[in-house]
């Protein structure tokens, strides 16, 4: 089977691969530690007191307050919990409702390539355009002109990835500004799918777009505990926008979901006041410094990394593979499963870059780093 007639997602095909070669997988974004025992016993403590049963729709007001609160005090952004906080199973559910209750037949939706895979079918699947425009080659930074070109009356939605899976950059203070003056042309919509919010490596800390005020109006926020916390299997997270945009995501969100796991709600509730998420950044930052110290003996070149828990590498003076043929190889090959980039764009380039995931443990990426010197 390759990946092309296997009906998958690039994460599923390279984890399957990684599983039946025996591999290191170091392709699929989640973590191979535990997560905080106290995140545990507060879901368990939920399930033994008898919060059973479906939660609210929109989610627990307990979570919902604290999520306000979390974000007033890192980014400086006021959120009514009762109408501008939905919790959902997990980002990507959040995303297809912010999709479904923007976008409509023919409506064109700006996506930046490469981009996170779910976005484009979630855009097709309600009837919307995609208009791609590609990051710049070299640094994958936001070309300012083409996005101008992109946008026009029919853009309903520009969905934005920040900090950026796979490629880590971060946008800066010039690309806000630069979207902004582009919203006083045309009239759309952002989803800002900040997902790796808390991975962030620039020395000032990450700037959510929550933190503009001029970008509230017409911004929806997308956020992930999975990612967060370090459990993904969990598949909880939020979505945050002001009330006019929440009302008819909920109209569509009632029916699709209804409501998510009490009791993990519960547990977040308890946790999160309380979270480090100092702690956090640190320790993805010293992952991030580790690996690249054993991948210095490799003949891979890594890519500056800003932020998420994935840095890409050149593999160009390793091998003339094209990059869905390297990954595979490497995996079959040399015992090392990562993600080949160009499957995040619409027609696929040249590139020969790989992602790698770094969220796992020490002894996991060095065994890995030996088997990439070979
Ligand atoms: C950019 C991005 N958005 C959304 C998601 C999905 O998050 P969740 O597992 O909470 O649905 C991921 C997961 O890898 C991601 O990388």
């Amino acid at each position: 089977m390759s990946f092309e007639n296997s009906n998958l997602t690039i994460f599923a095909y390279m984890s399957k691969l990684a599983q039946t070669t025996g591999a290191i997988n170091l392709s699929q974004g989640f973590p191979d530690f535990p997560i905080d025992p106290k995140l545990i016993d507060g879901v368990v403590e939920a399930m033994r007191q008898g919060y059973n049963q479906y939660a609210p729709m929109p989610g627990l007001p307990a979570l919902r307050n604290v999520l306000a609160e979390r974000h007033a005090t890192d980014y400086g952004c006021q959120y009514d919990p009762e109408t501008e906080i939905t919790i959902t199973p997990g980002a990507t559910q959040a995303i297809q409702s912010v999709i479904a209750s923007v976008v409509r037949h023919g409506d064109e939706v700006v996506l930046f390539a490469p981009a996170y895979d779910c976005y484009a079918p979630m855009v097709e699947a309600s009837g919307g355009v995609v208009k791609w425009v590609n990051l710049n080659p070299e640094d994958f930074s936001v070309p300012h002109d083409a996005l101008s070109d992109a946008v026009g009356e029919k853009t309903r939605l520009i969905i934005i990835n920040n900090p950026h899976n796979p490629c880590g950059t971060v946008w800066s203070d010039a690309n806000v500004q630069h979207l902004h003056q582009l919203r006083q042309r045309n009239d759309f919509f952002v989803l800002a799918d900040e997902v790796y919010e808390k991975i962030c490596f620039l020395p000032g800390g990450f700037s959510s777009f929550g933190g503009y005020e001029k970008l509230r109006s017409y911004t929806f926020l997308v956020y992930s505990f999975g990612k967060t916390f370090h459990a993904t299997g969990w598949k909880v997270g939020y979505v945050m926008a002001p009330s006019e945009l929440m009302l008819p995501l909920r109209k569509f969100y009632q029916f699709a979901v209804f409501s998510v796991n009490t009791p993990v709600q519960h547990g977040l509730a308890k946790y999160i006041p309380h979270a480090d998420y100092a702690q956090i950044a640190k320790m993805y930052k010293d992952k991030q410094m580790h690996f690249a110290k054993i991948m210095a003996a490799t003949d891979f070149k890594p890519l500056p990394t800003y932020g998420s828990y994935y840095q890409l590498y050149d593999y160009s003076a390793v091998s003339e593979l094209d990059d869905i043929s390297m990954a595979e190889w490497l995996t079959r090959e040399k015992g090392v499963a990562t993600i080949p980039i160009s499957v995040f764009y619409p027609t696929r380039l040249e590139i020969k870059y790989l992602r790698f995931c770094f969220a796992k443990q020490n002894n996991v990426l060095e065994e890995a780093g030996k088997r990439l010197e070979k």
